[in-house]
């Protein structure tokens, strides 16, 4: 007899966890873009971020929320300024959770809490973060139902304490309740009987979700998310291509795809539809300039090839052989649609909405013709080519400056030379610099046109499509005083691409530098 399979409710983090990678900054537009992909992607809830950080996190929230349908969540401390940002950022929609989340291990109690205002001893100290944690529920329930409590570092918490907090928290009103592996240090075992245990000790458990959120330090960040459901847990935080801070956090496709491949001894099912993982994953990828590992589970570009001879000779006879699952299943097509100079805009929107990306009119025409530059370069646009050119600059920020015009001279004997020309809101500025190398020439002349010093912290280039006339993709660090930032670039030509990442990353501080400034004032 067939056993009733349970929904596992797939809690999406990518734009708040995921987007503390180090080095990986989205910009408003692109996270919207991502919201609406996770969408369709049919996530049960969107973290859109925490609210209170910054302005643009703000406003970041505010618009996924107005703009998209899904639950949306935002993060907040254990405070009340947190919890009523979260909250005005999620006012328009009828579709919010607010996610307030409190450190429960004694490495974080004694770490973040030292100050004797928050009790002399351990005891005292937990003490004051059990009551923390239900006032900040008590308030969240004042703006929604929905309200999620974290207990941060659950994976390293006394069990007496965690099933206290937990209990308590509950009480409180709240109706999912996250027992993170903030480090993941857990073994999938250790986490599921810390999950059971959970089940038998705290008396209000079923007025509850019991979710979890682990960490991939060391790789066991899916493991254990699958062994917690085992155990009880309902609902799992994933990112797309298990992007998060540090190592990361559990992949959505790798947890998704396991339910569903498994589904012969998996009592379990989700709301994802898996068709839309892999323009999920290269949009994520795109955006962030994080590429895919090639030997990514799912995703990666070798998940669905067979080189040896023995494998190819198997999958002609019969696919099963060595695959256990169809590369369609997580949106791979095979066959590949090639646009050219001749493609026409409708052809251009048409392509690139099957490829998860929805443009405004506005957007539509920028696009266009950006695509009709590349293809001025390289004849044969294939749809990686489009995924890297949505990437690159055509979704920077209104008021950003942007790259007009470049012209480098090079030769055996010459020194460098770059002329830039910028444009921001009308305005443009030129400026002619050399440099060691043509980049370093071009680097130079963008300080000059903006007036500023930026120092190089980290540089490299990567061909992302194959060919003579691959796509070339730069990312760069840049620092000034300190503030660092991150910028990426996309170009046939590596030198334009170096100055499109610069210019990038100097924009992000410049946009940095205002926000303080706006703080301040
Ligand atoms: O890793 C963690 O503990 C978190 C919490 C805020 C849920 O990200
Ligand atoms: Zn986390």
């Amino acid at each position: 007899m067939s056993r009733k399979k349970e929904k596992i409710v797939i809690f999406d983090t990518t734009l708040r966890d995921g987007e503390q990678s180090p080095g990986a900054s989205l910009n408003i537009s692109e996270k919207v873009e991502i919201a609406r992909e996770l969408a369709r992607l049919n996530v049960d809830v969107i973290e859109a971020g925490f609210p209170v950080s910054s302005p643009a996190q703000f406003e970041a929230v505010q618009r996924i929320a107005d703009e998209v349908e899904t639950t949306i969540a935002a993060l907040a401390r254990a405070k009340e300024v947190d919890i009523k940002a979260a909250a005005d950022a999620l006012r328009n929609t009828p579709h919010k959770r607010i996610h307030t989340f409190s450190s429960t291990s004694d490495y974080h109690i004694l770490g973040k809490f030292g100050d004797d205002r928050y009790g002399k001893t351990l005891a005292e100290k937990r003490q004051t973060i059990l009551k923390m944690s239900v006032d900040a529920v008590q308030y969240a329930k004042t703006f929604c139902d929905d309200v999620e409590f974290s207990a941060e570092d659950a994976g390293r918490t006394d069990i007496g304490y965690l099933a206290d907090v937990v209990q308590a928290a509950i009480e409180a009103g709240a109706t999912t309740v996250n027992i993170p592996d903030t480090t993941g240090y857990t073994l999938p075992w250790e986490f599921a009987a810390k999950i059971e245990e959970l089940f038998k000790r705290v008396k209000n458990i079923d007025q509850t979700v019991i979710s979890v959120h682990c960490h991939n330090d060391l790789g066991l960040a899916v493991a254990n998310s699958l062994a917690a459901v085992q155990a009880g847990a309902r609902q799992v935080e994933v990112t797309v291509n298990g992007i998060g801070e540090r190592a990361g956090n559990a992949s959505l496709e790798e947890f998704v795809m396991i339910l569903n491949v498994r589904k012969d001894i998996l009592p379990f099912f989700t709301d994802v539809n898996t068709r839309e993982i892999y323009n999920a994953s290269r949009m994520v990828s795109s955006f962030t300039g994080f590429p895919v590992q090639p030997n990514k589970a799912i995703v990666g570009k070798n998940a669905f090839a067979h080189e040896s001879g023995i494998h190819q000779d198997g999958m002609l006879k019969s696919r099963s052989t060595y695959e256990i699952m169809k590369p369609e299943d997580v949106g791979v097509h095979r066959s590949k649609i090639i646009l050219g100079r001749h493609s026409g805009r409708h052809g251009l929107k048409v392509r690139l909405k099957e490829l998860g990306y929805h443009l405004s009119e506005d957007e539509l025409n920028k696009t266009y013709q950006a695509f009709l530059k590349l293809a001025d370069k390289k004849k044969e646009v294939y749809d990686e080519d489009l995924r890297f050119l949505m990437g690159d600059e055509i979704r920077g920020e209104e008021g950003f400056f942007k790259l007009e015009y470049l012209n480098v001279s090079i030769g055996t004997d010459a020194i460098p030379k770059a002329t830039v020309r910028l444009m921001k809101q009308g305005k443009t500025v030129e400026k002619s610099a050399e440099g060691d190398g043509p980049v370093d020439a071009v680097f130079n002349a963008i300080d000059q046109a903006l007036d500023m010093k930026y120092s190089i912290e980290d540089y490299q280039v990567r061909s992302v499509t194959s060919g003579r006339t691959a796509m070339g993709e730069v990312h760069v660090t840049v620092r000034n005083g300190t503030m660092e930032a991150h910028g990426r670039g996309v170009s046939t030509d590596i030198i334009e691409a170096s100055g499109k990442a610069y210019l990038q990353a100097v924009n992000m501080i410049v946009q940095k530098k205002n926000e303080l400034l706006k703080q301040g004032a």
